[in-house]
């Protein structure tokens, strides 16, 4: 009877949906704010310093998201070839996390000291001089642009804001850390930072 009510009248119908995908939300979602699985940082993660604050922005701002994942799979093949898979602790500091799921280029979340850092300058230079088959963009602008030291202290109270642990001496010595470096250097930064923390984990 009450149901047929219901199926009869589009707008009851509606709301009373509303409410039930919202309660099945809730339930699934609230509980993720308090799992600290998933609100503290894996073993070994620390906040970006101030040049890979820098250099994740610039991978940003070039795109690198849409052809490298920074997620990985616990797949075997995945975790043969990249290492371990990849954690929600591992992302606590990144605002706004770097999964993605498209790979025109190999994962990258655990990129970090597989190559040195002549090889990431060569490679962002002109990626066929290293990887001959490569169809990667290069980037040289990166190598002679500086990166613009005067926001990157906005940068980090601005991430604190969102409950990144940054310390007033970390924000007040960010333009010092950051003068004089090229993009470039700040990006081969952050590369080699991606999933360090890991290498000490069992897979
Ligand atoms: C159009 C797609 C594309 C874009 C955009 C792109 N890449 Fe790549 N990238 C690739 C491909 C394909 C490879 C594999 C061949 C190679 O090593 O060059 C690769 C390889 C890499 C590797 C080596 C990974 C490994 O494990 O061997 C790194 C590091 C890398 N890219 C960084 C970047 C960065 C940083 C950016 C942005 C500045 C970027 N890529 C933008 C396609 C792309």
């Amino acid at each position: 009877m009450n149901h047929e009510k219901i199926e009869k009248n589009v707008g009851l119908l509606g709301v009373l949906t509303a409410i039930v995908i919202s309660v099945g939300g809730l339930v699934e979602i609230v509980p993720l704010y308090f799992s600290s699985q998933v609100t503290d940082p894996a073993p070994g993660v620390v906040p970006y310093t101030a040049l890979q604050v820098e250099g994740r922005d610039i991978y940003l701002r070039e795109g690198c998201y849409n052809c490298h994942s920074q997620m990985i799979r616990p797949l075997r093949a995945e975790t043969e070839r990249y290492g371990h898979y990849s954690v929600a602790g591992e992302s606590v500091y990144d605002h706004p996390f770097q999964f993605g799921s498209k790979r025109t280029g190999p994962d990258l979340a655990r990129v970090g000291a597989r190559y040195s850092d002549e090889w990431h300058r060569a490679h962002l230079n002109n990626p066929r001089d290293v990887v001959p088959e490569s169809n990667m963009p290069g980037f040289p602008w990166l190598a002679t642009t500086k990166v613009d030291s005067d926001i990157t202290a906005r940068k980090l109270k601005a991430l604190r804001m969102v409950g990144v642990p940054y310390s007033d001496a970390d924000i007040a010595g960010a333009k010092a850390a950051v003068e004089g470096k090229s993009e470039q250097d700040a990006l081969i930064d952050y590369l080699q930072h991606l999933g360090l923390a890991s290498k000490s984990w069992k897979n």
